[in-house]
């Protein structure tokens, strides 16, 4: 079979290897996907995964979202009608912690790395402070799913459990763990990190609900009643989550899906922007906008591509069933892959990008989603992300943020 995929080279170590490593490399190639060489060849080609043409930008156009002011008005109404749902039930979170957290730099998972300066707060402690606040709100406590990735499972959960899962009851909190994708070389071949060991990544946000279903969790949802899922990153420790104005919002919308959007600090700003593509909702990366659109003004002044997404997103689960995983374009980003040397029989740590990374992105749901209310939320108060060690959405902004919101840190 490898040889007909081109991808015999993977079992060049195979004798030298003891019966236990020949076992766990088999198994390794029987979980990863070996159809990702061939879209990436197609992608380099200037083709995505699906074949189709990569024409950048795409069809965008702007996006009603539905703002601040709107929001003032009907707060109280979609406030009742959030909690009113929420209160049977019907509401589940899910929180993305299987990424890499490259930028941030730290050892184990990011969840896991104290932003505290007098006191240690944990960026999970921040998520699990949020939740039981909107628990409070609600009036009682909601399941939430934790996606992790191969790498940080074991950390994840250790850490969660050494912390008495920061006093949320336990029994509401399950694990699941995403998929890993092989790392390719330049030409396109999957590597090898060691001589029994192909290299492998999260294979990106965008999976999720595939591995949730995976994880048989979608059908616990169906046994418990669970409708809605509000699904948000790890990083943001300002956000609100399962919040019941949003879920409202959404709720009175009609719509299968609705994204938390803030406010771009400037039109420059380095991140993907809610819009239509084809008519459909989607995000356009901050690098995919030309400056004409960059710049494009609506009919009362303000901006046409001006709110940026959170990561924080409520979707109905019967449309996600039906869309989950089915053409989802696959992302491929150049990095820096610890890969095997044949020279040496070692672990080679590259000082510049030698491959390639497979991701999917969460946004890319949206598209195949009969549409997604955007939600606009005050930056100042929601959104704290913690990417980077210092600079903008750093530790230290968000520390910043946090005091200014009243969290000692
Ligand atoms: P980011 O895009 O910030 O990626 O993830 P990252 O891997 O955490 O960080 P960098 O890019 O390596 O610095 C946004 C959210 O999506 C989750 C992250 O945990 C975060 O909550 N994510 C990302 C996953 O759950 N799995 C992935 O494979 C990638």
């Amino acid at each position: 079979m490898l040889k007909g995929l081109g991808e015999e080279r993977l079992l060049r170590c195979f004798k030298d290897l003891s019966p236990d490593e020949r076992e766990a490399l088999l198994r390794q190639i029987g979980s990863i996907d070996l159809s990702l060489p061939a879209a990436f060849r197609e992608y380099r080609d200037g083709r995505n995964g699906r074949g189709e043409a990569q024409t950048v930008p795409r069809d965008i156009s702007p996006i009603r979202v539905m703002r601040l002011s709107e929001i003032g008005e009907k707060m109280k109404f979609f406030r009742e009608r959030g909690l009113r749902e929420a209160r049977t039930g019907k509401l589940a979170a899910v929180l993305l912690a299987g990424g890499s957290g490259t930028r941030l730099g730290a050892e184990g998972p990011k969840g896991a790395f104290d932003i505290g300066e007098t006191r240690h707060v944990y960026i999970f402690q921040r998520i699990f402070e949020n939740l039981n606040d909107a628990c409070a709100e609600i009036g009682r406590p909601v399941r939430l799913f934790v996606m992790t990735s191969e790498s940080n499972h074991e950390e994840t959960v250790r850490f969660i459990r050494e912390h008495g899962f920061f006093g949320y009851p336990e029994d509401l909190v399950s694990f699941f763990t995403q998929d890993m994708a092989p790392a390719l070389d330049e030409d396109g071949h999957i590597m090898l990190e060691s001589a029994g060991r192909i290299a492998t990544s999260p294979n990106g946000n965008g999976g999720w609900f595939v591995s949730l279903e995976n994880a048989g969790l979608v059908d616990l949802c169906g046994r418990e009643g669970i409708t809605w899922l509000n699904v948000f990153a790890v990083d943001n420790v300002l956000q609100r989550i399962c919040d019941p104005v949003f879920y409202g919002a959404v709720l009175e919308s009609g719509l299968p899906a609705g994204a938390k959007v803030v406010r771009k600090t400037s039109p420059d700003e380095r991140v993907g922007v809610i819009c239509l593509d084809g008519g459909r909702a989607s995000v356009v990366e901050y690098y995919e906008l030309s400056d004409a659109m960059r710049d494009q003004k609506l009919g009362d002044g303000s901006y046409a591509y001006y709110y940026g997404v959170t990561l924080n997103y409520l979707f109905r689960i019967s449309d996600l069933r039906a869309v989950a995983g089915k053409d989802m374009p696959i992302h491929f980003a150049h990095k820096k892959i610890p890969c095997y040397d044949d020279a040496t029989g070692k672990t080679l740590k590259p000082d510049s990008p030698n491959g390639w990374k497979a991701e999917y992105f969460i946004f890319d749901i949206l598209r195949s989603l009969d549409g997604c209310l955007p939600f606009e939320v005050l930056r100042e108060r929601e959104f704290a992300p913690v990417k980077n060690a210092s600079g903008p959405d750093s530790v230290e902004t968000a520390r910043e943020l946090l005091r200014r919101n009243g969290v000692e840190v």
